[in-house]
């Protein structure tokens, strides 16, 4: 342990400072266009690690100012049963069955939970496959 935490403390006392030291930081901003290719590179890695640091400090703060949009969900199967209601949910009782009955599962249905046939006009515009579940005596 004592042998990373002094090869942390050499880093930060020796070796650090002496790299910033022998970066060829020009006298006035007017001097970066004056920077030949190889001090550009040399700089290179210290401007990379600025930019990071200051990407990773205001981020949070242009987050706050400038949120984000909720984006709203682009599949929604039901488009028009019962809205209103945080979940659709459909109680039938078997003796109204009878002896057969097609239940909607295309969720186009003016009749709602039954099937009135809104699912052949749904396959020819889609393409599409949805069909009714029959319950039959
Ligand atoms: S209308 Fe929806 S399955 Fe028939």
């Amino acid at each position: 342990m004592a042998g990373v935490y002094d090869t942390i403390r050499l880093f930060f006392q020796a070796k650090l400072p002496r790299y910033l030291q022998n970066l060829p930081f020009p006298k006035s901003p007017e001097g970066f266009t004056s920077l030949s290719r190889e001090e550009w590179i040399q700089l290179a890695p210290f401007i990379m690690l600025v930019c990071l640091f200051l990407w990773i400090m205001i981020k949070p703060i242009l987050s706050g100012l400038f949120p984000q949009k909720q984006k709203r969900p682009k599949h929604i199967v039901n488009k028009k049963v019962k809205k209103e209601e945080p979940k659709v949910v459909d109680t039938v009782q078997i003796e109204d069955i009878g002896d057969k009955k097609a239940f909607c599962r295309c969720w186009k249905s003016k009749n709602f939970p039954y099937c009135d046939g809104s699912h052949n006009k749904h396959n020819e515009e889609q393409g599409d496959n949805v069909g009714p579940l029959k319950i039959v005596k």
